[in-house]
């Protein structure tokens, strides 16, 4: 299969769509990127790369970054974690306040912000360096090989100023005794790790573990087990795009996860990770050419789950 050939014809097929749909524009620092970008990125577990568009441009990965907190938290304190956080879809937004009032300050899944805000606090007590956000960091980097990976501070003292909602959801988690930490200081990391910024290149490149049963295939190195590989990748299937879980799994056929800053990753178990970035978004919150796109490639290459 010629996969670059696939990429570029998907890159040409996108082009009407581009700007469809609305960039998140609750996030003031991301309101001002251009909605018509677009970028697509995979590498296999051979170590072949194929890329297309601004797939070299970096971007706020922003929810993206809950695969790799919650991979690191697993590997903090293991089964302990799903007792402050579920693993079941959500069927709400990504901010959503109401069902965790009545479901006690315990969040449905790990991918919702109340989730990965409870996730930010396993690290932020665990971490034995005392530093989670260089921890997060250099976890990214050494996935991805790449040392210029770095946080966007202008993004992340948007989140911050504007995080109204992400407060409120983590004060009514410390208020059911479900944040060990200070707020505040959970929240400064929770943001720092949302605006941490990548190519498609090199995030369809730190996803590979994923694809590949927990191990990177290319420095060999065992992230997690193969276990923990396909309990990740079953929850990005059931949850990783919020209220519109059920549609990617249905369009895409794939585990995946997405961010609003536009960017969407996807794993082909055995075979390869891929990443699109296109910053205008669906009502989900989801971006809307970066699923099309997905949709496409899925259609194209025949690759799914399924
Ligand atoms: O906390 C927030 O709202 C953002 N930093 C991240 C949300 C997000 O990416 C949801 N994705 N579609």
């Amino acid at each position: 299969m010629n996969l670059q050939a696939i990429l570029d014809e998907i890159e040409r097929e996108i082009q009407p769509h581009l700007g469809s749909g609305k960039v998140a524009d609750y996030i003031p620092a991301l309101a001002r990127i251009d909605p018509t970008k677009f970028g697509i990125a995979v590498t296999t577990i051979d170590g072949d790369s194929y890329a297309a568009g601004d797939s070299a441009e970096r971007f706020s990965i922003q929810s993206v970054s809950k695969v790799f907190t919650l991979t690191m938290a697993a590997e903090l304190i293991d089964q302990e974690l799903w007792k402050r956080v579920g693993r079941e879809p959500s069927g709400s937004p990504f901010n959503s306040i109401v069902q965790l009032e009545y479901e006690h300050g315990i969040p449905r899944n790990p991918f919702i912000n109340p989730g990965a805000v409870v996730i930010t606090d396993i690290i932020l007590s665990h971490e034995k360096s005392r530093d989670a956000k260089g921890a997060i960091l250099a976890f990214l980097r050494e996935l991805a090989d790449d040392e210029a990976i770095g946080t966007n501070p202008e993004v992340a003292a948007s989140e911050k100023e504007w995080g109204f909602r992400n407060a409120a959801l983590a004060n009514l988690m410390k208020a059911f005794g479900n944040i060990e930490n200070a707020v505040d200081d959970v929240l400064d990391i929770y943001f720092n790790q949302c605006a941490i910024e990548m190519t498609c290149r090199q995030l369809s490149r730190a996803m590979l573990y994923l694809a590949n049963q927990g191990t990177d295939p290319i420095s060999g190195r065992v992230i997690v087990s193969p276990g923990r590989a396909k309990r990740i990748n079953s929850i990005m299937l059931t949850c990783g795009h919020y209220d519109a879980s059920g549609d990617f799994a249905v369009r895409v056929g794939l585990p995946g996860k997405s961010g609003v800053g536009g960017g969407i990753v996807a794993i082909v178990p055995q075979c390869l990770a891929i990443a699109v970035w296109s910053p205008a978004l669906n009502e989900q919150g989801n971006s809307f050419a970066g699923t099309l796109a997905l949709e496409k490639f899925a259609a194209r290459t025949g690759y799914s789950i399924f």
